[in-house]
């Protein structure tokens, strides 16, 4: 392959997509952005400003804001992969909490927050050599991308991951919380009006409830090959 090309990786939370994607960009030398970090740091800044919380959401607010937040990927080379800046503040760590999570599906129905991130998305990408994951990306962002992938996995599975990857980091959760977190997620994203979650018609789907990352990323690889 001569050409640098894009790809787009699609699929519901917990399907190990940055994994698959961090590992590809590594090894193509491509730029990787995690569109999903972009929403969430909206979500982070809709909570510190209090124009979220549980039963209240002042989605006027948020909107009429958004002209000024400015979100910035980061390389750490310290980490391989780039960091999210939110108005000039590292919020990698804050926007990867169960709180977060919890909130940022509502955010991410608004058409506001996805048109200005889509843009943003667009701009980065235009130049190719690049993998890009998140839920419309194959779909809204990049319908052109030369190879799509959609991952699936079952949805006790991803609990059973972001369980785990939580309470690595330390975080107090409980896997009831999580799975209801990984369903309730799910349905927002299937069933918005705005770029809901749907397999692009040429994408090409991988469940890995029952197959390792080693066998995914070398069955990827073969796809990129033929691209
Ligand atoms: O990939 P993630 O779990 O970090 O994404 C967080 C949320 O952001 C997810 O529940 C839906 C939303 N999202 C989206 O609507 N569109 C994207 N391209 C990426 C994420």
């Amino acid at each position: 392959m001569k050409n640098k090309i894009t790809i787009a990786i699609d699929g519901f939370s917990s399907t190990g997509k940055s994994t698959l994607a961090k590992e590809l960009a590594r090894h193509l030398g491509y730029v990787y952005v995690d569109t999903g970090a972009m929403y969430r740091a909206i979500a982070f800044f809709a909570m510190q400003n209090k124009y979220i919380s549980k039963n209240f959401f002042d989605s006027q607010s948020l909107i009429n804001e958004l002209p000024s937040i400015k979100l910035v990927f980061k390389f750490n080379p310290n980490l391989g992969f780039a960091e999210m800046y939110l108005n000039n503040v590292n919020v990698e760590a804050q926007i990867r909490t169960l709180e977060v999570s919890n909130f940022v599906s509502k955010v991410a129905e608004i058409s506001e927050v996805r048109s200005k991130l889509v843009e943003q998305q667009k701009e980065i990408g235009k130049n190719k050599g690049i993998v890009m994951d998140g839920r419309d990306i194959g779909t809204v962002v990049f319908p052109d991308a030369e190879l799509k992938i959609f991952m699936t996995a079952s949805p006790k599975t991803r609990a059973e991951r972001r369980f785990k990857e939580l309470k690595d980091k330390g975080d107090n959760v409980t896997f009831e919380a999580v799975l209801q977190n990984v369903e309730e997620r799910d349905y927002i994203d299937t069933h918005r009006e705005d770029s809901p979650l749907v397999k692009a018609k040429d994408a090409i789907e991988f469940d890995n409830s029952n197959i390792t990352k080693e066998e995914q990323f070398k069955k990827v690889m073969q796809l990129i090959s033929l691209s």
